[in-house]
């Protein structure tokens, strides 16, 4: 996934691209580059950060003067990270210069054709291809250029485009990657993502695929692939430009780490009316849900995890089965749906590809789509036949936090709205349940207060080999959060294990001194636990448990318990999750890592 940015204006395009790339680089940073209009496209770029950038442009005492421009930071999918393979890319003439987030399907065919043209390249990437192909169908037109070019291109695109013929416009189009069009005063922008922009204007045209759009310093015109121009709602953004700022804190994790409970509390609360859930806009009736037979919940990474507890927490309440699926197998395995299925997609960004292709498999098969998304008007809630946003605010950090705990949060609203039109739930059970549930922000709030005590503790295991996180039942699912959380951030081992079957075969790994952190919220299978926690005890392991208050026979097995509050434990995933991001959070600051931006991630993975 890469980031992309444009700008046409009255003032110097370059510190305007630098700008808007900075709040992109959690979209990939492994090379960045500009290129300004200025008496012929001027292009400059590099392998690594965008610091690396700035440096190398301070170092080479460049004068960027030109008013319209487009950037580009890179997260690697053809040709390793190098000067000669990042963003912008031009023809060989100099005529065209692009800038692509995304993968071009059949772009070796392409540099067939146009070697056999004689046309040379310099780079291993598939966005060369664009920007050759689309100086061998210029016709004077940029925007019939565009059309034509798209007309040969296979595969997922937001693409930028400089002409030298045209120096006061840049065209712009999108299939399956994001790209919106910021709209100021005499001066328009294109970027992957509102954060780039939301300094300069509040004003936006979300893209819908195949979208075109010509922009100008004073205007800005959208068309189909027809070449007739579309009509478009201003989307107005309401976003404090703090919420894509740092705030003071030394990473975005620890910021959005904190600002669970204020997520939870607009993603709950607005839903919750007179004892009963609201669900809002959403056409799904009560009516329709007492017909749902089956749920398929299809997600990847952390929105998996969210999904598999949701997978507990609907079959308990509602008891229509749940079944959760990778995006990334779901797509492929040709799934048994029935009309009267529900497929539920999650997604922080609603922009990974492997989830929007499982949603348009779900819809294939005719089946409706409800969507948990975190960023409006992003791909897959656009694609959705209902929407429920997580009202988390923009998330930065590459690992998901405050993502993760909203999605935990509308999967227990969902529970609770099914099982109340399937009749499984009394007015009295649903008013204890939402009590239930308007605790959950307190007492994720309460467990920040662990702060302290998890940075000391995380100094003790910094240098883990392993690290092994077990649980039964939601537990289980909390487990592997915590276990991905560690590995993302930390780049330490580690795996998530039903405790029960630890015994099967893994429990040969651990030996003296191996971290296993133990789930024991489930009150019946408690004890289950506390026999599992001897099992690895008696073999070496070091235990940190986590457990609900008053139970501290935990004490007398674990090295080290972090108790959460008593809550309706369907509930508890939201409370143990916070221990696990703290540890996972120390332990990476503890080994020097960049917290906010893992090696090798991204925070959308937009392509396969
Ligand atoms: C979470 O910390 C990871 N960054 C990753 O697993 C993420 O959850 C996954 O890529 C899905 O992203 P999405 O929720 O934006 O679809």
């Amino acid at each position: 996934m890469c980031g992309i940015v444009g700008y046409v204006g009255l003032e110097q395009a370059a510190p305007v691209l630098l700008q808007g790339l900075g709040k992109l680089e959690y979209r990939g940073y492994d090379s960045a580059g500009i290129a300004v209009y200025q008496n012929g496209i001027f292009t400059i770029k590099t392998k690594g950060r965008l610091t690396d950038l700035k440096e190398k442009i301070k170092k080479e005492d460049i004068t960027l003067s030109g008013k319209i421009g487009i950037g580009h930071t890179r997260w690697a999918t053809h040709g390793a990270p190098s000067d000669v393979n990042s963003h912008p890319h031009s023809s060989e003439n100099g005529r065209i210069s692009v800038v692509h987030n995304g993968i071009i399907e059949n772009y070796m065919e392409l540099k067939e054709m146009l070697l056999k043209k004689g046309r040379k390249f310099v780079s291993e990437t598939d966005t060369e291809i664009i920007a050759q192909l689309f100086d061998d169908c210029y016709n004077g037109d940029m925007v019939e250029t565009m059309i034509e070019v798209i007309g040969k291109i296979r595969g997922a695109y937001a693409l930028g485009v400089l002409c030298t013929e045209h120096p006061d416009q840049i065209v712009a189009v999108r299939k399956d990657s994001p790209l919106l069009v910021g709209l100021g005063e005499k001066e328009n922008y294109i970027a992957s993502d509102i954060p780039a922009l939301l300094e300069y204007t509040r004003d936006y045209y979300l893209l819908e695929d195949n979208e075109i759009v010509l922009l100008k310093q004073n205007s800005v015109t959208l068309f189909d692939l027809n070449k007739k121009e579309i009509k478009k709602e201003v989307f107005h953004v309401t976003w404090d430009v703090s919420a894509a700022e740092k705030d003071g804190y030394d990473y975005f994790m620890m910021k959005e780490i904190v600002e669970q409970p204020e997520g939870l509390r607009k993603t709950i609360f607005p839903r919750l009316k007179e004892q009963a859930i609201q669900l809002d806009h959403i056409s799904l009736t009560q009516q329709d849900v007492k017909n749902i037979n089956k749920i398929h919940i299809v997600a990847c990474g952390s929105a998996w995890h969210a999904s598999i507890v949701g997978k507990y927490v609907i079959e308990k309440v509602s008891r229509i089965p749940v079944e959760v699926d990778l995006a990334s197998e779901f797509r492929y395995r040709n799934p048994i749906l029935q009309k009267n299925d529900l497929c539920i997609i999650v997604s922080q960004s609603g922009e990974t590809a492997d989830t929007l292709a499982a949603l348009r498999e779900a819809k294939k098969h005719g089946v409706r789509v409800l969507s948990i998304v975190n960023v409006v008007g992003s791909s897959i809630a656009r694609e959705s036949d209902d929407v429920l946003y997580t009202w988390a605010g923009p998330e930065i950090a590459v690992a998901t936090t405050k993502g993760y705990s909203t999605q935990l949060s509308v999967m227990y609203l969902l529970a609770l709205y099914f099982g109340a039109a399937k009749e499984h739930i009394g007015k009295e059970e649903m008013a204890k349940y939402i009590q239930d549930l308007k605790k959950v922000p307190e007492d994720v709030e309460s467990l920040l207060s662990l702060e302290e005590r998890i940075k000391t503790l995380a100094k003790e295991y910094a240098q883990s080999k392993d690290v092994f996180v077990i649980g039964r039942g939601i537990d289980y699912a909390a487990a592997m959060e915590g276990s991905l959380k560690l590995k993302e951030i930390s780049y330490i081992h580690s795996e998530a294990y039903a405790a029960g079957e630890l015994k099967h075969g893994t429990i040969s790994l651990i030996e003296d001194g191996t971290l296993v952190v133990a789930i024991a919220t489930q009150e019946a299978l408690f004890e289950k636990l506390v026999s599992n926690i001897k099992e690895v005890k008696a073999r070496g392991a070091r235990v940190i448990a986590m457990a609900v208050e008053g139970n501290d026979d935990i004490e007398k097995v674990a090295d080290e318990v972090f108790y959460i509050p008593k809550t309706n434990e369907l509930f508890s995933a939201s409370s143990t999750v916070v221990p696990m991001q703290l540890l996972a959070y120390y332990i990476a600051v503890e080994r020097g890592c960049d917290v906010d931006k893992p090696r090798n991630l991204a925070k959308s993975v937009t392509v396969e």
